[in-house]
């Protein structure tokens, strides 16, 4: 009997990291995969073993049980948080003992986002950079300083240092309601970051809202061509890992379009005026009030006024291609989202920002200690 192949996924109740889980269920070759996945909720562990999915109970800060998972597995998809550098850490110690005890070199795939290339445009402007993945000095000079940077380079080093081959998942803003078992089982997060944060914010004040004038542009892409990206890398390493580039050469910006923030109010503004929630559809600028509410902190609310933009060069390169190529593909997707939120405001007795206020504080955090 051949062994499987030990898959360890980090993040697997959020967002992307249930997408990819769900890809992996139904990979052709899933028989073949012995699959774990970290979660903190015991409910959700039980739910992910129905599945066929191992689950470790764990948190982020349990270094010693990241490092122990870590030291038995041969793929690692990191998909929790791109910005905690203790548990990186503790991920990385398990590798490189993993290494050191069979030989071989594990695989880490590690996720990013191109905050790592975003300019404080507070809405005014949009990037005139275009990064590319294949484009390594570019990539070398993003200071250290750059949202979630420390830990990109964290991961590269441990690739630099040979104990593992490194790949980071750099996506733009990822959109889409996501589907699938692992959804609707209840497990995972079926929603994104920024654009249904600018929803909630939307219906709490019946009219879209935008940073500044709204110009900032940024990068999009659905969140199925994200995880089309994540399996494709994936069976390209598994096929032959010799032929993927890695550390450096093993980023993927993962990027479709690009559309400014004044483009996304007007589809959420059209959204509410065809639901009635709303009579006109121009989106106006938040005021500091409003994103104290809605984020916890005006620092991190005006991250939407932030810009950048991209190319997925290298997955481009790999046969990897886009279903919801433009933006207008992608905007179409707001309307359900808008949907979903109104039904759960009134469900809830109105916006609940809990979510968002801690993802706010995470944000005010990191910006502020760069
Ligand atoms: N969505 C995007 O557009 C996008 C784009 C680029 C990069 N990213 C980055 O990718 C990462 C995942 O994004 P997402 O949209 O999938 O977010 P999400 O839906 O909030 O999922 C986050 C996942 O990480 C887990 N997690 C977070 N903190 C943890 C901790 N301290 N201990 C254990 N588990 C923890 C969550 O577990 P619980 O369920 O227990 O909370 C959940 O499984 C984030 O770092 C985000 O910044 C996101």
């Amino acid at each position: 009997m051949t062994s499987k192949t030990e898959i360890l996924l980090f993040g697997a109740t959020g967002y992307i990291g249930g997408s990819v889980l769900n890809r992996l269920l139904s990979h052709p070759k899933a028989d073949t995969f012995s699959i774990t996945a970290t979660v903190r909720s015991p409910e959700k562990a039980k739910l992910l073993e129905k599945l066929g999915v191992k689950a470790e109970i764990a948190s982020l800060s349990d270094f010693d049980k990241i490092e122990e998972l870590a030291s038995r597995a041969h793929v690692i998809f990191n998909v929790a948080n791109s910005d905690d550098l203790p548990a990186i850490n503790a991920l990385l110690k398990g590798v490189r003992k993993a290494y050191e005890t069979t030989g071989e070199l594990p695989i880490l795939i590690h996720t990013s986002g191109t905050g790592e290339i975003a300019e404080a445009a507070n809405g005014e402007y949009a990037a005139e950079t275009v990064y590319s993945d294949l484009n390594v000095e570019q990539l070398k000079a993003i200071p250290e300083t750059a949202f979630h940077r420390k830990v990109s380079l964290a991961v590269i080093g441990a690739d630099e240092q040979g104990y593992t081959r490194s790949y980071i998942m750099i996506p733009g803003m990822i959109d889409g309601l996501a589907s699938g078992p692992v959804f609707e089982a209840g497990i995972a997060n079926p929603l994104s970051i920024q654009i249904p944060a600018l929803i909630k914010q939307a219906l709490d004040r019946n009219r879209a809202g935008m940073i500044g004038p709204g110009k900032a542009v940024w990068s999009i892409i659905n969140i199925e061509d994200t995880v089309d990206m994540y399996i494709a890398l994936f069976d390209a390493i598994s096929a032959d890992p010799q032929s993927v580039g890695h550390g450096w050469e093993g980023y993927y910006f993962g990027v479709s379009d690009h559309v400014s923030f004044y483009e996304i109010g007007q589809a959420i503004g059209q959204a509410l005026v065809d639901l009635g929630l709303a009579k006109d559809a121009e989106p106006t600028t938040f005021t500091d009030e409003e994103l104290l509410k809605h984020w916890g902190s005006v620092l991190a609310g005006k991250y939407g006024g932030t810009t950048c933009r991209c190319r997925a060069d290298r997955a481009l390169a790999m046969g990897w291609k886009p279903k919801y190529a433009t933006k207008d593909l992608l905007l179409a997707g707001i309307k359900p989202e808008v949907e979903y939120e109104f039904k759960r405001a009134q469900e809830n007795g109105g916006v609940d920002f809990t979510k968002q206020r801690k993802h706010g504080l995470l944000l005010k955090s990191v910006l502020e200690s760069n």
